[in-house]
């Protein structure tokens, strides 16, 4: 499958949406309405929306003539990437269930390494929940290793 990686852009977030709604169960946790897909889709326009990727079937050419029914065009991954200045992070990496495997994940994340990279980014950082052990093979694949940390959170919203 040819895949282009492109910024996001607004007219592409009911298919991002559709998208992490699959790829990521918690969203549809009620006991964690905080969880609000379109709210991150909002704060990440905000904040270096430059840094965040969809990931699309074909070419990306527009001009191209091609046959409709081939859903040229249709989002099939995502990631979110962020520099504070000291540190780049990743976030809702997302590919399509039935686009695994093809390597649009490892594209994804090393777009958004030299994205971070061309800014001056030394290290990443990302977080894994414990027992996704597919996922922490997938960071595996590229070279991502565990720091010898405790990853600590505080929620600041009431
Ligand atoms: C994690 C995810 C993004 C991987 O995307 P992908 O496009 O399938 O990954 P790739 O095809 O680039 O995989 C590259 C390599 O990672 C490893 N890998 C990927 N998925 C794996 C799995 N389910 N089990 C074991 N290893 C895996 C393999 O080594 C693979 O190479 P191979 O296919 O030649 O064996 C995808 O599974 C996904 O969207 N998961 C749900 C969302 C999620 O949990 N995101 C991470 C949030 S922290």
């Amino acid at each position: 499958m040819t895949v282009t990686i492109r910024p996001f852009s607004p007219g592409d977030a009911d298919a991002v949406i559709g998208l992490w709604m699959q790829a990521f169960p918690e969203y549809q946790d009620t006991s964690r309405p905080h969880r609000n897909p379109r709210l991150s889709i909002e704060n990440k326009l905000g904040t270096q929306p430059e840094l965040f990727f969809v990931a699309t079937r074909g070419d990306g050419d527009e001009s191209t003539e091609r046959d409709k029914s081939d859903e040229s065009g249709a989002i099939v991954g995502t990631v979110m990437a962020g520099y504070d200045g000291h540190r780049g992070w990743l976030y809702s990496l997302a590919v399509d269930p039935g686009a695994r495997r093809l390597g649009i994940g490892t594209r994804l994340v090393q777009h958004a390494e030299a994205a971070l990279l061309a800014r001056g980014c030394p290290k990443l950082n990302l977080q894994v929940l414990h027992d996704k052990a597919e996922v922490l093979a997938f960071y595996a694949s590229l070279g991502y290793r565990a720091d010898a940390v405790v990853s600590l959170g505080k929620r600041l919203e009431p």
